[in-house]
């Protein structure tokens, strides 16, 4: 049997301040490489693990011990490299499950095993094959089992939102009898919607005592089939949610999980409605992405929120001239707060006279009015049949009297 050490889950997981911590447990190395080309050899995962242990995760979900060699590999060597996250590894309801996560993880300082089971009864007669009941008692057998291994076990019914919620509530008791010390409920195919969402958490708070006076911790797990995987994290928090599970660019199966970096900033930008704190270093946010990029060779799509090439860039002249005269105007937040180095205004052919003047100063070229004015036409001309236009092209714009005076102010042009 693994022996594992005497932290008292709950307690550690909620910090100092059991009612308003939310805990980020991140799941990229897990269900966020479970999404099609985004296999991670072991060393990536260790480089991956690394980056986000200096963001402040608090759990990282190193992988499903009983998958592959590899998984184990992952897990048993990321629990030996890194001290500061607790380590959890998934596994099925299952003894075999159970034993390999609890050997992978026998390493760490603080480890979790992750125990899920279908709840819906579409997983159980089509997936699975079983009935409630035997549902109902495996799922107990299998924390018991969990617990008797680690301090720290996390159940999840999965399908949870699927499910009837008399059944769900049952499986969640059983769970919390059994021993669970976090309860996820996952919303496996992205079908919630928010109100939906926060309410299903609500009522199991509410049927559930045992939750609130054990400080069990209860999770959300979303993904994005509908796009409102943040949203629907956010609306568990407001709902009692003390830990969300999600992943860095918002890899995962199908459309993905909810996105770590849209969650920690919302929490902060909107910290008027949210009134939580986490350990999250929003400024490493972009930087972790980045090192996500590297290792799986895609980058978040340009668009995307808080981490997406364009999440900072403006083309249209009235943004531009807007961030020109006060950032406040289209940026709800500063790039810096998310590591962002800075705005970018892209010269395209939607951007104004503000905006050319600015990168030409940039660039070292200050011209007078008239200048500017004849430069623009120009411009304009090539915007419109180039789609990206570089500083290179900016200068070969200029006429040559101008190019030679670079670094000249404006004010000693004659
Ligand atoms: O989406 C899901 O239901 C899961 C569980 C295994 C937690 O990833
Ligand atoms: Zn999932």
């Amino acid at each position: 049997m693994v022996v594992f050490d005497e932290v008292p889950l709950a307690g550690a997981c909620m910090s100092s301040n059991p009612t308003n911590h939310i805990v980020f447990f991140d799941t990229t190395l897990r269900d966020g490489e479970q999404s099609p080309g985004c296999s991670m050899t072991t060393q990536e995962k260790l480089t991956m693990a690394h980056a986000l242990e200096d963001l402040g995760v608090d759990i990282i979900e190193a992988g499903f011990a009983m998958a592959s060699e590899g998984d184990f590999a992952a897990i048993s060597t990321i629990t030996q490299a890194i001290r500061k996250p607790r380590i959890a590894s998934l596994a099925r309801a299952k003894t075999e499950d159970i034993e390999m996560a609890a050997r992978a993880l026998q390493f760490a300082d603080r480890a979790r095993i992750h125990v899920f089971l279908a709840s819906s009864d579409l997983h159980l007669e089509y997936k699975l094959k079983i009935d409630r009941q035997e549902a109902l008692d495996r799922t107990g057998e299998s924390v018991r089992l969990a617990r008797s291994l680690a301090d720290d076990v996390e159940f999840s019914p999965e399908d949870a939102t699927r499910s009837d919620r008399d059944f769900l509530v049952e499986m969640v008791r059983v769970a919390v009898e059994a021993g669970a010390t976090t309860i996820n409920m996952p919303d496996t195919v992205g079908y919630s919607t928010p109100e939906e969402y926060g309410q299903m958490f609500r009522e199991v708070r509410d049927r559930i005592p045992a939750i609130d006076a054990q400080g069990i911790v209860l999770s959300s797990h979303c993904h994005d089939d509908l796009g409102l995987a943040a949203a629907n994290s956010l609306a568990a928090i407001q709902n009692g949610a003390r830990q969300v599970e999600c992943t860095i660019n918002g890899i995962g199966e199908r459309a993905g999980n909810a996105s770590l970096e849209e969650i920690a900033a919302a929490l902060y930008v909107r910290s008027d409605r949210y009134k939580v704190t986490s350990s999250i270093k929003l400024d490493k946010l972009y930087p972790t992405s980045e090192v996500l990029g590297q290792i799986i060779t895609f980058k978040p799509s340009p668009n995307k929120a808080i981490v997406g090439a364009n999440a900072f860039a403006h083309e249209s002249g009235i943004h531009q001239h807007g961030m020109l005269a006060n950032p406040l105007c289209y940026e709800i937040m500063t790039p810096a707060l998310v590591g962002v180095s800075r705005t970018h205004l892209v010269l395209g052919k939607h951007s104004g006279r503000a905006a050319l003047r600015h990168r030409l100063e940039q660039l070292g070229f200050s011209l007078d009015r008239e200048e500017l004015q004849q430069v623009y036409y120009r411009f304009v001309a090539l915007a419109d049949r180039k789609k990206n236009i570089y500083d290179q092209d900016l200068i070969g714009l200029l006429p040559d009297p101008i190019r030679e005076r670079r670094n000249m102010p404006v004010a000693q042009l004659d």
